[in-house]
């Protein structure tokens, strides 16, 4: 038998959490706005109160935006902000929003094309970063105008380098606006080298940002919610104190427990409405993973197979995709897929039709992780396979599933083509992350040198000179010994300004000479202006005074 999902209708508890957060929205929309973030371990509710936060600020007439990170390995930098962004535009008068941001709206351009076209790249590419950020706040303080702004980054856990230093960066700036940016995150991913965990200390030591966090649900609440899912149970103490014990008063791990009781007849409806076993026969599985498994049991083949395959592709897909992907007609899939809406493991997406999404990030990672490895292989090629055919393929999706796939040689294309694409967006951490993926797969020494020195360019432009040094030393070696001397002498004079950056004046003097005296072979360069220009600054630099004039002149002469 069909049983009916089992999903809290309503917000159980959380009355303080909610009450802190509308404070906090109320102080946004009267000027005084900034950052909360939002920490629980996975299924603790975040999202559940985000959601209720949200509903009560669009009742006040608050502009309500949100984006999520993804929980693939690669992903577009800057994500939870163009699809947040990216959906409160397709709602305004575009043209009325470029004019009100001004010069602003051309930055802007990058991310989203529809604000106007990027000017060049100016040199700084710090000052672009900063140029970006500071449009972005100010898009965030236009759409707070009247009533002010909701803007929720789910998922920070899984954030690319870019939305952290975004999210940051908005910590220092939407303090005197009318903004409120709720960022939510898993506590239990926070292991001891996750790359978030520093900027939450900080955040936590300055005050810079609100950190508040959810716990679990008491005895009261789990019974509270227990009820208002049977609508009209009397729940025993024993029950209540049996159902708080095995969730741990976690609401997502209580949903999943209660659909297994019923799919086992545990609890079962009669005439007179929800009835149960005595606790002691409640069999249920010892963790949540092993609940959403044993209903993939009860799954035809079929509809196993459908829902793997869509697992690999992402918490969210379409049945189009997903058809070609399984290699079935659409209307088997859509079928299959049905299946798996009514054993609460999918659920329809809101908008737009075809779209899918899993119930929980918890439901995708459980069906996930039981596909066996060769299988999840074979399910990336055939992905990436797919998503190359649809002419709206992007660089950084095929990366991710070709390197999912094993099919490295193509992965490396397709990192360094999405890790351009990052460069463009200002986003040089993603851009030097992308380049490290490709360049254990680089047999070629040539080849790989040059992705080395790329990916410490991106670096270096991330003011992250030790990682940029490091690659440098390594990329400057494997051109050199493949004879590329002169190409070698053009990453020299970043590698000295790594040293200089790093107080060895005496390395970075080594490097520009070096630099220098291979490039003199080859007749008047710009590198080799830049090479005097260096050498003449660093005199200065350590007022040894010496060749600083000469070296000055002679740049002065190559670059006439
Ligand atoms: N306070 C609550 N009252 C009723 N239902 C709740 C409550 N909190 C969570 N739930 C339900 O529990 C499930 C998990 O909640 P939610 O998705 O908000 O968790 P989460 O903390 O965002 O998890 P994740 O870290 O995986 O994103 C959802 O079905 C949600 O509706
Ligand atoms: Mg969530």
């Amino acid at each position: 038998m069909a049983v009916a999902r089992v999903a809290c209708p309503v917000l159980i508890g959380r009355e303080s959490e909610l009450s802190l957060l509308e404070d906090s929205l109320l102080s946004a929309i009267r000027g005084e706005g900034g950052v909360v973030v939002l920490g629980g371990e996975a299924g603790m509710g975040k999202s559940r109160l985000v959601r209720e936060l949200a509903h009560r600020a669009e009742r006040l007439g608050c502009a309500v935006m949100s984006g999520t990170c993804s929980e693939a390995e690669l992903s577009l930098p800057y994500l939870p902000f163009l699809e947040g962004i990216g959906n409160y535009l397709t709602r305004q008068d575009v043209p009325a929003v470029r004019e009100r941001l001004g010069p602003a709206a051309a930055e802007l351009g990058q991310l989203f094309p529809q604000m106007g076209h990027a000017g060049p790249v100016t040199a700084d590419p710090m000052m672009s970063k900063l140029r970006l950020f500071e449009a972005i706040v100010l898009l965030l303080t236009d759409a707070a105008r009247s009533r002010g702004l909701l803007a929720v980054v789910e998922d920070l856990h899984w954030a690319d380098p870019a939305t952290r230093e975004l999210v940051d960066y908005a910590t220092r700036r939407l303090r005197s606006t009318k903004v409120m940016m709720l960022a939510t995150y898993r506590t239990d991913e926070m292991h001891r080298k996750h790359a978030l965990l520093p900027s939450i200390q900080t955040w936590r030591r300055s005050g810079q940002a609100q950190l508040m966090e959810i716990n679990a649900l008491d005895a009261q609440g789990v019974k509270a919610m227990v009820t208002c899912i049977f609508d009209e149970v009397q729940v025993s103490d024993e029950f209540r104190d049996f159902v708080h014990d095995r969730s741990e008063g976690n609401p997502f791990v209580l949903e999943e427990m209660l659909r297994d009781a019923i799919d086992h007849g545990d609890i079962f409806r009669t005439d007179k409405g929800w009835d149960r076993k005595s606790v002691h026969e409640i069999r249920l599985p010892a963790t949540v993973r092993e609940t959403i498994l044993q209903r993939l049991e009860r799954l035809q083949p079929v509809e196993v197979e459908v829902l793997s395959a869509a697992s690999a592709i992402g918490l969210t897909f379409d049945v189009a995709t997903l058809a070609a992907v399984a290699g079935k007609p659409e209307a088997a899939v859509a079928l299959a897929l049905e299946s798996c809406v009514t054993n609460q493991l999918l659920e329809e997406a809101d908008r737009p039709a075809g779209r899918y999404c899993f119930r929980h990030a918890l439901t995708r990672e459980a069906v996930y992780e039981d596909i066996v490895a060769t299988r999840r292989q074979q399910l990336h090629a055939r992905i990436a396979e797919v998503l190359e055919s649809r002419p709206d393929w992007r660089a950084v999706d095929l990366a991710h599933h070709l390197l999912m796939a094993g099919s490295y040689e193509q992965a490396v294309g397709m990192c360094v083509a999405a890790a351009e694409a990052a460069i463009a967006a200002h986003a040089y951490r993603d851009a030097a992350d992308l380049f490290e993926r490709a360049i254990p797969h680089v047999k070629d020494a040539i080849e790989r040198g040059r992705l080395m020195c790329r990916a410490a360019d991106a670096y270096w432009n991330n003011t992250e000179t030790l990682a940029a040094k490091a690659l440098l030393e390594h990329g400057i070696a494997d051109l050199e010994a493949a004879g590329l001397t002169v190409e070698a002498a053009g990453h020299r004079l970043l590698l000295g300004r790594c040293y200089w950056e790093l107080l060895r004046t005496d390395l970075a003097r080594e490097q520009f000479m070096r630099a220098r005296d291979v490039l003199e072979t080859q007749g008047p360069s710009e590198a080799l202006a830049v090479a005097y220009i260096r050498l003449s600054g660093l005199d200065l630099f350590d007022k040894s005074g010496g060749g600083g004039l000469e070296d000055a002149l002679r740049a002065a002469e190559i670059a006439k």
